[in-house]
């Protein structure tokens, strides 16, 4: 069986790494294998920078890419169709049995549509996620994903109603919980047994009693100055009692400085930051702020109490049982959402089956599909 495993974007990385490990194991030649397996990684290069994507390798212990596709940045249908052309290219060099693709950027759509065209087997993982808000270009990404996918990987049981409510074949539904958290328990143990000094930020968190984790990128959020603005002082007001870490990612810093909005000194601005380091600080934060997908789950598995800037989730579980609440993005929303937590706490428990053990489910069934 010849897989492909497709990662273009920063939320993608930490999402194949277990699922690497697994195909590791599987294909160790010092095990009796029933199927021969032979994997391939594709980088599409929808991020590129070193601090969004080669610092990931790195930290994540992922080899380097069998294939790199160069797609770059650019307009959504520009990025989309570059990953597609090259994508097609190396599909029909190579003639994968089935591509993997994970989430829901840009990289996830054009490469499941390329394969499925190619009549080549398409699995996704974290399928069945739907936020309802055609707005948001990755919900556009996830539908278009799960329409034309033969095999859905699903983290929680809101997606598995989602994806029979369309039609999906019950057989082909897979709940085999969340790789990104079997990715956050294994580089959790990992930190244990390292030395934390060499962290550039380790003196900061030091210095610092307590403090709020900030993440921000979403076009909802930064894309237009009175949200920005809004959000910007919300958090003005929360740095005067709580300092703010912000590692910032390029979209946010290319807005802030084109609508010429300064940042208040409670809020330390970083460089955005490697897999290993933001956990370093957010997991023992007192609270986190985001409207990242992923963040929203990882808080929850660790129990961080967790605001998430927007007015609706794919991942309605961390609101139900998890640390997470959804403040929305105007001013006066996310204050009183911040006070709430400050005063009452938001208690939560972990999700069933995010257990670390989701790649080797992937695997499992993957080899009894005998492709
Ligand atoms: C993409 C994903 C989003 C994910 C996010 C995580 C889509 C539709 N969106 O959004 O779901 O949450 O990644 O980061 O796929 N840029 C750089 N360096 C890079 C990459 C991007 O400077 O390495 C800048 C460029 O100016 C680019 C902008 O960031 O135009 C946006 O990048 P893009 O990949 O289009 O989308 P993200 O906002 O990162």
């Amino acid at each position: 069986m010849k897989i492909f495993l497709v990662a273009g974007a920063r939320p993608n990385f930490m999402k194949i790494a277990p699922i690497v490990r697994a195909l590791k194991a599987q294909s160790d030649p010092q095990i009796t294998q029933i199927t021969r397996i032979e994997y391939k990684i594709v980088h599409t290069g929808q991020h590129y920078d070193y601090e969004m994507s080669q610092t990931f390798f790195d930290d994540l212990e992922l080899p380097k890419p069998d294939f790199f596709l160069e797609a770059g940045s650019g307009s959504h249908a520009f990025q989309t169709a570059k990953v597609m052309v090259a994508f097609e290219k190396v599909c029909m060099a190579e003639k994968p049995d089935i591509v993997i693709v994970v989430g829901d950027v840009n990289s996830t759509l054009a490469c499941s549509i390329v394969a499925k065209k190619l009549l080549i087997k398409v699995g996704h993982v974290e399928a069945g996620l739907r936020s309802f808000d055609l707005t948001m270009p990755e919900e556009i990404n996830r539908i278009v994903t799960d329409s034309i996918a033969d095999y859905f990987f699903v983290t929680e049981k809101s997606a598995v109603e989602n994806l029979l409510k369309e039609g999906k074949s019950r057989d082909k539904i897979h709940f085999v919980g969340h790789v990104m958290i079997d990715n956050l328990f294994y580089q959790l143990d990992r930190l244990k047994n390292e030395d934390l000094s060499k962290f550039a930020t380790y003196e900061l968190k030091k210095s610092l009693e307590k403090y709020a984790f900030l993440t921000l990128h979403r076009p909802s959020n930064v894309d237009s100055r009175e949200t920005l603005l809004g959000i910007v002082e919300a958090l003005k007001e929360i740095s005067t009692e709580i300092p703010v870490v912000f590692p910032i990612h390029p979209r946010t810093k290319k807005m802030l400085d084109a609508f010429d909005i300064k940042l208040d000194k409670g809020v330390t601005l970083l460089e955005p930051l490697g897999f290993r380091e933001s956990l370093f600080l957010w997991k023992d934060a007192a609270m986190v702020m985001t409207d990242s997908g992923g963040l929203q789950e990882e808080t929850t598995a660790l129990g961080v109490p967790c605001l998430t800037l927007r007015e609706n989730t794919e991942r309605p579980v961390t609101v139900e049982i998890g640390t997470n609440t959804l403040a929305g993005n105007k001013r006066g929303d996310i204050l009183d959402c911040y006070r709430q937590i400050v005063e009452n706490g938001k208690q939560g428990t972990i999700p069933p089956k995010w257990d670390g053990k989701a790649a080797e489910r992937i695997m499992d069934v993957l080899i009894a599909e005998k492709l």
